[in-house]
């Protein structure tokens, strides 16, 4: 069973359906601990309601990015997680974190890369007019929104939409596509070549 850690910055509703999943048993994993960057995060009464451990690391506290990032390394390394899930964490990782965790980190992402990376996925996806949003789920890289692709779930974009209405049909899809993506990833049912993750077949 894999031992998992949660980064969140918010809300911590993509937290919450995957936390719904491990307790129904629909993936193979424990969470262990959540870590969030914000004292203020909703996501901490949602670990605390499931018993899982919290640590803050408040970004604000701290002189500056590498300082913080220390402190959020050590968290990490002492949570001994198997995955590291960013359920709307909202800060770039540092290298250094990234390389130490390579192929364990997942990131959801509310726009279908590698269009509209970065901030406000959603917002990008509206103004510049498409017809299809979406989500993606995808292992953390180096880059921004970069590393190989998992899942993506599609959305129609209707010519009424504003921000909400788009942010709430993507959402209803990230809730389906991470809790999905996780699950393969504690049944050891992904494979990465390249750029390419393969889904390898059940084992029975
Ligand atoms: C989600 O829409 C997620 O895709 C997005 O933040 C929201 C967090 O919601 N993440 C990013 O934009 C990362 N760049 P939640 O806190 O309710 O899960």
């Amino acid at each position: 069973m894999k031992q998992i850690t949660v980064l969140a910055s918010g809300r911590g509703s993509n937290f919450q359906v995957i936390l719904d999943c491990l307790a129904r048993g629909e993936i193979n994993g424990k969470c262990v601990a959540l870590i969030t960057d914000n004292k203020e995060a909703y996501a901490i009464e949602r670990a605390a309601a499931a018993d899982v451990p919290v640590v803050v690391i408040n970004f604000t506290d701290y002189p500056t990015k590498t300082a913080y990032e220390v402190d959020l390394f050590a968290a990490m390394k002492e949570t001994n997680a198997d995955l590291f899930v960013c359920a709307g964490y909202m800060r770039l990782l540092g290298s250094e974190i990234i390389q130490a965790f390579a192929g364990k980190i997942l990131n959801i992402h509310p726009a279908l890369l590698p269009a509209f990376s970065g901030m406000h996925g959603q917002q990008q996806a509206l103004e510049y007019g498409v017809k299809i949003a979406g989500c993606t789920v995808h292992f953390v890289d180096e880059g921004l929104d970069s590393g190989p692709i998992i899942i993506q779930k599609a959305v129609p974009v209707f010519d009424d939409d504003d921000e909400q209405a788009l942010d709430e049909r993507i959402l209803e899809q990230e809730h389906i596509a991470f809790p999905e993506a996780v699950a393969l990833f504690c049944d050891d049912r992904l494979f990465v070549s390249g750029r390419h993750v393969i889904l390898l077949p059940e084992k029975n």
